[in-house]
């Protein structure tokens, strides 16, 4: 079997195995943590719906151009840029991508620590008779503390390197293949156990704090009041963030890609997955938000305020309390993997680094000024810059600037620099698929994406006064 591309380089053994890494890097916290407490601050369902406009116009187009660019190439993201014709500038792309990396990660394994501490309370029954404020309490304890979500923190990145020594097909593509339906079925739970939670009263006064009906509302119903530069531009960072592109992942990715599998239907499959997770995990989440009667404006604590809350109301929910967690930290280190495999492919073809040495430094350095990160919630907490502690920095400039601006070149490239014939060529396999859409996939790649990133970056530019962003 073609298990390898015809370079010679590791890579994906079957299509199914393409989708699930890609999903596998796309799926994570970036839907399950960060969507809803980001919908939750900018307005729910008005966000929702720009966030899906940004996925169909924008993101996928970028995935695509992802794809295309690494399969080409058949090179990391600095490599490709080298490669391809016309590549040169763009390899500002790769350097971009590299800090990106940086930045992600040391917000990501900040919150994959969590994770881990949540697996451990959840075995531990920690959840078991508490009130929502002992919940609260509760992880406001935790993560503003030094040693744990330092330690969980450190454990987390171990883990991603050690899958990273083993190699992309051995370790990442095995990960997903299970692992993501599963996490897929344990969230149709939650939803269900949260939209049923239904009416919530005050069991001394009779007074009603919440109803989980309301959740619903907030989440789909759209009131467009809440929309402004600030929300939009936070919906375009969402949307970049979670389909795991602007930064080169997915030309990583799409390197290890085999030559005749069909990248457009790819990008659309991942990019539906991924997207349909981010709204489960909404309607998992905003139901128990407004029955237990907590603000969607918590900040980054909010599922890890709320969840708790269902698995004690439902029946079996010690187990799916603890399967919830081990499934989530998966999800996060079949992402947090793809984020450091940009790192180490870039050392490895670039640097001629060994494998294992290019992990173990990236990983170093990483953890390092990821405690920097875990530990602004702490003792840190009075650093500011911008307005903004040192985990929301990271994670703004990542998101909403770093990764949409990635993307706008990514795109650039594609439309203008690649070449058409190189471009058709790319994704029709050499001729041997029909590529549907072709013309339309062009105009949008030349013109509606880089204008409409653009657009919203313009709008937004009073939001990098970074005043009154994030949480
Ligand atoms: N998409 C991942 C998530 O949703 C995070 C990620 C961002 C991964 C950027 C790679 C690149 O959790």
């Amino acid at each position: 079997m073609a298990n390898i591309p015809s370079s010679g380089r590791d890579g994906f053994s079957s299509k199914f195995g393409v989708i699930a890494a890609a999903a596998g890097s796309a799926v994570g916290l970036g839907n399950i943590w960060r969507f809803p407490y980001v919908a939750g601050e900018n307005g729910g369902g008005a966000f929702l719906l720009l966030y899906v406009i940004f996925i169909a116009l924008i993101g996928i187009p970028v995935m695509l151009s992802e794809f295309t660019i690494g399969r080409r190439a058949q090179a990391n993201p600095f490599g490709a840029f080298l490669k391809l014709k016309n590549g040169k500038p763009f390899i500002v792309v790769g350097i971009m991508g590299i800090i990106a990396a940086f930045f992600i990660l040391a917000f990501y394994s900040t919150v994959a620590g969590w994770t881990l501490e949540y697996i451990y309370k959840a075995i531990a029954n920690a959840f078991e008779g508490k009130t929502t404020d002992e919940l609260g309490t509760m992880f406001s304890d935790f993560h503003t503390g030094t040693f744990m979500p330092v330690f969980w923190q450190v454990i987390f990145m171990v883990l991603t390197a050690v899958i990273i020594f083993a190699g992309v097909k051995g370790g990442i593509e095995k990960m997903t293949k299970l692992l993501m339906p599963m996490l897929f079925l344990i969230i149709i739970v939650l939803c269900v156990g949260s939209v049923l939670l239904g009416e919530n009263t005050d069991p001394d006064t009779g007074a009603k704090i919440g109803n989980s009906l309301d959740g619903l509302k907030f989440l789909f119903y759209p009131d467009f009041s809440k929309i402004n530069a600030q929300a939009i531009l936070a919906a375009l960072g969402q949307a970049f963030f979670s389909l795991s592109i602007g930064m080169g992942v997915l030309i990583t990715y799409g390197s290890y890609i085999q030559k005749d599998n069909n990248l457009s239907s790819t990008a659309v499959q991942v990019s539906i997955a991924d997207t349909m997770v981010a709204i489960l995990a909404g309607v998992a989440i905003f139901p128990a938000v407004f029955y237990f009667g907590y603000s969607p404006e918590s900040g980054p604590g909010l599922v890890f305020k709320v969840l708790p809350g269902i698995f004690q109301q439902l029946p079996g929910g010690y187990i799916v309390g603890i399967l919830f967690f081990v499934l989530l930290a998966i999800a996060a280190l079949t992402s947090s993997i793809s984020v450091l495999e940009v790192v180490v492919s870039a050392m490895v073809e670039e640097l001629k680094m060994k494998r294992v040495p290019a992990t173990i430094i990236s990983t170093a350095a990483i953890t390092l000024f990821g405690v920097l990160c875990t530990l602004a919630f702490g003792p840190l907490k009075g650093v500011v810059i911008a307005g903004k502690n040192i985990f929301d920095l990271l994670e703004f400039s990542a998101s909403n600037i770093l990764l949409p601006l990635g993307g706008l070149l990514i795109v650039i490239y594609l439309g203008w620099f690649l070449g058409k014939r190189n471009l058709h060529d790319e994704l029709s396999n050499s001729g041997t698929i029909k590529v549907r859409l072709f013309q339309i996939f062009l105009f949008i790649v030349r013109f509606i994406a880089p204008i409409a990133i653009l657009a919203v970056f313009l709008n937004g530019l009073g939001v990098f006064g970074f005043e009154s962003v994030g949480g």
